[in-house]
């Protein structure tokens, strides 16, 4: 094979090298595993000393072959394995089979999203999934969207969106133009105490500072105490401060608890906020039939964060921010001649740079487009059914064993739990099964050291949970005598 071809062209001699270089890396991928554990379990220090050895950047190109040999033999080995059901600590999901064949059409074309000219077929598929997107969350005509790189800029998206649009109605100032008004400092966002921290960045990155954010009590099963939150936002209003947004989680990282957006509805209208659902984790859970009333109705939010990358089980990066209102994107617009003229738009060319943070971007839509297709409503659907009542078996299995503690029961399919023994042994029970090759969350409740699995494998069957509490015994008992 020459290395000497450098990019895809007409020419059969380059079409045949591109088939034949993915056919010899996808045998290097499918040679470079053999059993279902999710990591080799190579010490962490061991694997930087071998990466660290490789010469990366020689002044003689290896060619593609030996470069491959090299990747197979030093690096894939020890990657993680996210198809394993040996892995679960993260909201962090296999590719669905089909969006990988989805990310080789993406990268090999290379579109980008910022104008028409640069993706044409991949702007009318995103716009057209946003389309469909708006309709599935209960969006009417005037919603709009766009995709993003992942939750944190979804999140971002909106509330950039939310002050703007907050300062604009209030105080009759516009922040794209003038910047922050003089009272930002009294500006704030309320959002659950377990909420992710893309809020503190984001108001961080809109010149509120951390302070802005108002984390609001949780109730016992992690959701935002609606109590009182009207009494905390109500005494910030008496004291002179400005509530702006309020943030319903759909899913939290964690627990997978979802905030009641009904109430929150309320107490945004009563306070005059925009409402965000972050339903980056279970935005997933509208594909189902059996569980899409456990996140209650989004369509009662001004704007809702969706993650692809999460319950969708799509590859890294893919995301969308949904508007109810077409008109709250508008913040990101902005005209250059040297990309997004405003005679190209009246013409047709919609050029999608202008409801985006991001100029360059991705055709990430495809991949959505891609599996919906392939998959429909009841394909999708079947996985969420199976992802969460994998949650719900595992979460009875545990409260009816003695040895372990299950404080709060899933909405959607993530499990924190705890051997009800100290919290070294907990810890110690991770680490001995991650060298084993199954890689299991940690985290903290109420000061405790508690472990985590995020089911989102489809592939995991109530079989696989009952051998894997036995592990986690075998473990501690292990942990324990030695
Ligand atoms: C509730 C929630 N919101 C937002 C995010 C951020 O998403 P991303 O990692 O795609 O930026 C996460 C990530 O886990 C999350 O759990």
């Amino acid at each position: 094979m020459s290395p000497d071809n450098t990019v895809l062209s007409h020419r059969g001699e380059d079409r045949k090298q591109l088939r034949e270089q993915l056919e010899a890396t996808l045998e290097a991928i499918n040679s470079s595993y053999s059993d279902e554990s999710a990591f080799s379990g190579i010490d962490p220090n061991e694997l930087r000393r071998r990466i660290s050895q490789i010469d990366i950047l020689p002044e003689e190109g290896l060619g593609f072959d030996a470069a491959l040999d090299l990747l197979r033999r030093e690096v894939l080995p020890h990657m993680l394995r996210t198809w394993s059901v040996d892995y679960m600590p993260h909201l962090h999901s296999p590719a669905l089979m089909e969006s990988i064949p989805a990310e080789l059409v993406i990268s090999t074309y290379n579109n980008s999203m910022d104008s028409w000219d640069q993706g044409p077929a991949a702007t009318e598929v995103e716009l057209a999934t946003v389309r469909l997107l708006c309709s599935l969350f209960g969006y009417g005509a005037d919603s709009d969207g766009c995709f993003t790189s992942g939750g944190s800029q979804s999140n971002l998206s909106a509330i950039t969106a939310a002050r703007d649009w907050w300062v604009k109605k209030n105080l009759d100032w516009d922040v794209k133009k003038h910047g922050n008004p003089d009272c930002y400092g009294r500006l704030r966002l309320y959002t659950s105490s377990i909420s992710h921290f893309s809020m503190e960045k984001s108001c961080h990155l809109l010149g509120l500072g951390y302070e802005a954010v108002v984390k609001l009590p949780v109730d016992s099963q992690c959701r935002i105490d609606l109590a009182e939150a009207r009494r905390i936002i109500q005494a910030d209003v008496d004291r002179g401060l400005l509530p702006f947004c309020i943030v319903a989680t759909i899913g939290t990282t964690d627990f997978g608890s979802v905030d009641d957006i009904a109430g929150l509805r309320k107490l945004a209208d009563c306070f005059g906020c925009h409402l965000h659902a972050d339903a980056a984790y279970g935005s997933g859970a509208v594909m189902s039939r059996r569980y899409r009333d456990r996140t209650g109705d989004l369509s009662l939010a001004d704007s809702i964060t969706v993650d692809f990358h999460k319950m969708f089980l799509l590859p890294i990066s893919c995301s969308a921010i949904l508007v109810r209102n077409a008109g709250l994107l508008s913040c990101f617009e902005l005209h250059a001649d040297y990309l997004n003229r405003e005679e190209d738009e009246e013409d047709g060319y919609v050029n999608l740079v202008g409801k985006s943070i991001q100029t360059t971007r991705r055709a990430d839509a495809l991949k959505v487009f891609f599996s919906f297709l392939t998959r429909g409503r009841n394909g999708y659907g079947r996985i969420i059914d199976t992802v969460i009542s994998n949650a719900d078996h595992f979460y009875e299995r545990l409260c009816s064993d003695r040895d372990f503690i299950c404080p709060v029961r899933p909405t959607l399919s993530s499990v924190v739990f705890a051997l009800d023994r100290g919290d070294d042994v907990n810890r110690a029970v991770r680490r001995r099964l991650l060298s084993e090759g199954c890689v299991i969350g940690q985290t903290v409740y109420q000061g405790r050291v508690m472990l985590k699995f995020t089911l989102l494998n489809p592939a995991l069957t109530p079989a696989h949970i009952d051998e894997l509490i036995e592990r986690i015994r075998r473990a501690a008992a292990g942990v324990e005598e030695s």
